[in-house]
């Protein structure tokens, strides 16, 4: 008897490492042998622990589980309360394209070979095959944009470190995912960690590095130790090392564990951070690709960017960019939380409207209640009402309407929900988190909580200064956080005027 039980962050939360020693203690009181395999999550958080039972017809899916639910798997699936039917035809699953996560709840993570029997390291052979020109050409060519955030030319960024003339350069990957509601980070370094590392070593061959760092934050516990663990598989098999694969290549990478500040997820504050130094934004230029880790080339990018690019290697630039609409080409994991009935991650190629994401694939609000907005791109995004539901998810459809995709985590609210209170915390959040450098971010984001705590008070005169406030800080702050602060605080006031109209008027 075979099962799968996640050992994913958000399973265990859930108890899945109770149900994992259920089954055993289970099967030993019958005198059954069994195998579990702890795998990555398969998105639907709502279902988790997920649990599933390998059967001649396919893998059967049962859930939410607890262990009081485990006896009843011994007996006839079917009639198992919690029996969801295969997992590979559940609507969550059937309706994804997967293709960074194809591997992800399927392998045991920690299986090199699983994976090479699942396309993996398909992608670094061919790499090592070719030059290292062809290979930044492929990535260009793909149309793969930094999914981190930005949306910034993958294969721009790597051409211009390839062309970097330096002895030593870096790979340095991003996995100091900050954003509320994100999770997509976590949910590949902890359920296929190998596609990471392939991602890198191919990285590394492209733009002459040998030596690669996983920048993570210490809330990350599970992702860490998967990780470490197959750094050292890969390392033993001869992925990673002296001669990647037998060849003339050398890459070797390391995790590095930040204590979580948010600004350190952007990416010369990181490097400072992995460096020693405290985590403080530095100016740009010169651009990271130029002087970056130890003043060396260096490529930063996002897990999800890495980890997308064994599959474009694997298959070819064309198959991946076939993927997606107008200039957002392949496919994003959406990350849906909040107060939603069906949360969890969901990969899609780009081009589905925001209606279509959270009314149908995540079914709307848990509450019941009618969604009133929905933050897309984590604290520092736009809040959408439901009248721009019918928008495209791409860069810039989301941007055409003063809003952003970032690392595409959405935060859907009901119609209980105070626009303004939300405002505040976005203000709040900035000054909390602020590194200081700049005066916009560090003093505006306290002047935004006091100005909005005035409007909440009845003021009316604030709002003005609060638009002007946000122009400053959206032009004058030194990165992201204080610049994209505004979106939060300016959609919640353009889309919900009454929100913040209605306390002047209990004032009056
Ligand atoms: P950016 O637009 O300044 O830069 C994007 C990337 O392109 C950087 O790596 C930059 O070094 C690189 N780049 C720009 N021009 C280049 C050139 N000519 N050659 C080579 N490389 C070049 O954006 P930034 O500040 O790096 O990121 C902002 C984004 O981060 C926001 O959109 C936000 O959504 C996202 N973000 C994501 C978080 C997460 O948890 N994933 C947390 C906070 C923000
Ligand atoms: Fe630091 Fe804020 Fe300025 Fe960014 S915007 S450099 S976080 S003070």
């Amino acid at each position: 008897m075979k099962l799968y039980v996640p050992l994913d962050s958000a399973a265990v939360a859930l108890g899945a490492d109770d149900v994992a020693a259920a089954i055993k203690a289970e099967a030993d009181k019958r005198g059954i042998a069994v195998t579990v395999v702890r795998n990555g999550s398969r998105g639907m958080v709502w279902l988790e622990p997920l649990v599933e039972l390998v059967t001649d017809e396919g893998r059967i899916a049962f859930g939410p589980m607890t262990p009081d639910d485990v006896s009843a798997i011994f007996g006839d699936g079917e009639s198992h309360p919690k029996y969801l039917g295969l997992t590979e035809e559940l609507p969550w699953m059937v309706r994804q394209t997967r293709l960074t996560f194809a591997r992800v709840g399927v392998i045991d993570p920690l299986s090199l070979h699983e994976y090479e029997l699942h396309h993996g390291l398909k992608g670094l052979r061919r790499a090592l095959a070719m030059t290292p020109a062809e290979v930044v050409k492929e990535v260009t060519d793909s149309g793969l944009r930094g999914r981190g955030g930005a949306g910034f030319p993958t294969g721009i960024k790597w051409k211009t470190v390839h062309d970097a003339p330096a002895a030593q350069k870096y790979i340095v990957c991003n996995a100091d995912e900050g954003d509320s509601a994100t999770f997509a980070d976590r949910m590949l370094m902890e359920g296929d960690p190998f596609t990471l590392i392939e991602g890198m070593a191919i990285a590394g061959i492209a733009v002459g590095a040998t030596k690669g760092y996983i920048y993570t934050r210490s809330e990350y516990p599970i992702a860490i130790s998967q990780f470490d663990a197959a750094i050292r598989i890969a390392r033993e098999a001869g992925v990673l090392g002296a001669s990647v694969l037998g060849s003339d290549y050398a890459f070797d990478m390391e995790v590095r564990v930040g204590a979580g500040a948010y600004v350190c997820g952007e990416e010369t504050s990181l490097l400072n951070s992995l460096e020693g130094k405290r985590g403080v934004v530095r100016a740009k230029p010169p651009l990271p690709a130029l002087e970056g880790f130890m003043g060396k080339p260096t490529v930063v990018n996002n897990v999800i960017s890495l980890a997308s690019v064994p599959v474009i290697m694997d298959r070819g630039a064309a198959f991946y960019k076939n993927y997606g609409m107008g200039r957002s080409h392949g496919t994003m994991a959406l990350q849906i939380a909040g107060n939603v009935k069906y949360g969890g991650l969901f990969e899609t190629a780009f081009g589905l409207s925001l209606g279509e994401i959270v009314e149908d694939i995540a079914g709307g609000t848990a509450s019941g209640r009618p969604v009133k907005a929905v933050q897309v791109g984590g604290p520092l995004g736009a809040w959408f009402p439901p009248s721009l539901f019918d928008t495209p998810f791409t860069y810039e459809d989301f941007a055409a309407k003063d809003g952003l995709i970032g690392h595409a985590g959405l935060t859907i609210a009901d119609d209980r929900t105070d626009m303004l209170k939300m405002a505040r915390f976005a203000m709040e959040f900035c000054a909390i988190e602020s590194c200081g450098k700049c005066t916009p971010c560090r003093i505006g984001a306290v002047r935004g909580v006091e100005t909005l705590d005035r409007v909440a008070a009845g003021d009316a005169s604030g709002l003005p200064l609060l638009a002007d406030l946000c122009n400053t800080m959206k032009s004058g702050s030194l990165c992201a956080l204080g610049g994209f602060t505004p979106y939060p605080v300016m959609s919640a006031l353009t889309h919900f005027p009454d929100d913040f109209a209605r306390t002047r008027e209990a004032a009056e």
